[in-house]
C-alpha cells in the first residue's frame, strides 16, 4: 500500500509517502481500498509527537477517517460485502490507500453521496453529533453556540443544531467565516464579544481556554458546555460559584480513545439521526480543499492555516 508516514516527531520534514505491505483484516475487520482520507488537527498533534497512536493502530501512519470500497472481509465480519462503498472512523493508519477497520466503525455511503464528501463526514459529524446531542442533550427550541464554527466539526455542528430546531450561533473571526455561518442557517457572532450577544443552553467549545470565563457568562441557567477542542490552550481559571449559580454542566469528550463498543454506538446514533439528512441533501459536509496523496505536506500546511471552510482531504486515487 501507499501511505503517509511520520519518520519522527516534528514538522513537515518528518512527513513521507512510502510503499508498505497491505494490512491484514482481523476477524471483525474489513480491508478498505481508500479513495479519500480526511485530515484532522489530531494528525498535526501526532506529527509533533504529542499524540501517539492508540494500541492496535500503526504507530507511524496517521489518519482518522476515510471513504472507500470494501476489498476483503475478516472471517467474522458480516455487515458488508466486497464492493460496498463505506466511510467511517479508524483509530489510525487512515492516510493510506489500504486500511483495516472494525466493521462497526464504518457505514454505507448513501446513494447520491460521492466518496469525496463522504470522507469529510466522519470526524466532523460524529464528533459534533455526539457532543451536542448525546453529551449536550440539545433539543428543539434551545440555543446552541458553536466556537470554531467554520472548521470541520464546527460547520457540522451548526447544521446538526439547525436540524434539531435549535437557534444556532457560530463564533468566528473573519467576515468570510461569518458568511459561511449564515449560509448554514446560523447566526455569526464575534469570537470576542459573544457573551454580550448570546445566551446559550449548549456551548460547543472547539477552540479552548480563551473562551473562558466568557462561556460561563453566555451560558443559560442549567446550560451545558461541551469541550471537544483546546487548540488555543487547555488551561483556564473557572469560578465554581458561577458554575453553581448557573447550575451549569461542564463536559469533556474524546472520540479516538473509546472502546470498540462505544465507538460503534456513536456510529449507530449518527446513522439514525444524521445520515438521513446528509443523504437527502439537507446537510452537507464542507470540503475546503483536496490534495493528491503525494502532496501530503501541502495538505498539512493548509490544515494548519486559519480561514478554512470545512475539511482538508487527501485523494489516494488522483
Ligand atoms: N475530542 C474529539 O474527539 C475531537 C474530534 C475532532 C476534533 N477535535 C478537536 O476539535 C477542534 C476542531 O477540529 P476541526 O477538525 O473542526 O478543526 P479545523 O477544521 O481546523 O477548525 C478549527 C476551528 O477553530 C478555529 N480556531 C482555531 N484557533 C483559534 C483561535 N486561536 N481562536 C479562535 N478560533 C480558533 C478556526 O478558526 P479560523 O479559521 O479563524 O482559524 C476554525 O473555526 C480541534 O482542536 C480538534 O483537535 C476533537
Amino acid at each position: 500500500m501507499r501511505c503517509v508516514i511520520y519518520t519522527g516527531a516534528g514538522g513537515n520534514e518528518v512527513v513521507e509517502v512510502v510503499e508498505r505491505p497491505d494490512p491484514e483484516p482481523g476477524t471483525d475487520d474489513v480491508l478498505l481500498r481508500v479513495r479519500y482520507a480526511g485530515l484532522n488537527p489530531a494528525d498535526l498533534q501526532q506529527r509533533a509527537g504529542r499524540y501517539p497512536a492508540p494500541p492496535g493502530a500503526p504507530a507511524d501512519v496517521p489518519g482518522l477517517e476515510v471513504s472507500g470500497v470494501v476489498e476483503r472481509c475478516g472471517a467474522g465480519a458480516r455487515r458488508f460485502v466486497v464492493g460496498d462503498r463505506v466511510f467511517g472512523l479508524v483509530g489510525g493508519g487512515g492516510l493510506a490507500d489500504r486500511v483495516v477497520v472494525h466493521e462497526r466503525h464504518v457505514a454505507l455511503v448513501p446513494d447520491g453521496l460521492d466518496e469525496r464528501e463522504a470522507a469529510a463526514i466522519p470526524e466532523a459529524f460524529l464528533t459534533a453529533h455526539d457532543a451536542i446531542r448525546t453529551r449536550g442533550r440539545l433539543v428543539m427550541g434551545e440555543t446552541l453556540l458553536v466556537h470554531g464554527a467554520n472548521g470541520g466539526v464546527g460547520s457540522a455542528a451548526l447544521q446538526i443544531g439547525v436540524a434539531c430546531g435549535a437557534r444556532v450561533y457560530g463564533s468566528v473571526r473573519s467576515e468570510a467565516a461569518a458568511q459561511l455561518v449564515r449560509d448554514l442557517g446560523a447566526e455569526p457572532v464575534s469570537d470576542e464579544d459573544f457573551a454580550s450577544r448570546v445566551t446559550a443552553d449548549v456551548i460547543l467549545e472547539l477552540v479552548g481556554a480563551p473562551h473562558f470565563p466568557a462561556n460561563l457568562e453566555a451560558l443559560a441557567p442549567r446550560g451545558r458546555i461541551v469541550v471537544v477542542g483546546v487548540g488555543a490552550g487547555p488551561t483556564t481559571e473557572l469560578s465554581l460559584l458561577a458554575m453553581m449559580q448557573k447550575r451549569a454542566e461542564l463536559h469533556g469528550t474524546v472520540l479516538r480513545a473509546r472502546s470498540i463498543e462505544d465507538k460503534g454506538a456513536v456510529l449507530r446514533a449518527f446513522e439514525r439521526e444524521v445520515l438521513p439528512g446528509l443523504a437527502a441533501g439537507r446537510m452537507r459536509a464542507l470540503v475546503d480543499s483536496v490534495f493528491a496523496a503525494a502532496e501530503a505536506r501541502e495538505a498539512f500546511d493548509r490544515l494548519a492555516s486559519p480561514g478554512k471552510a470545512g475539511k482538508v482531504l487527501l485523494d489516494f486515487e488522483g
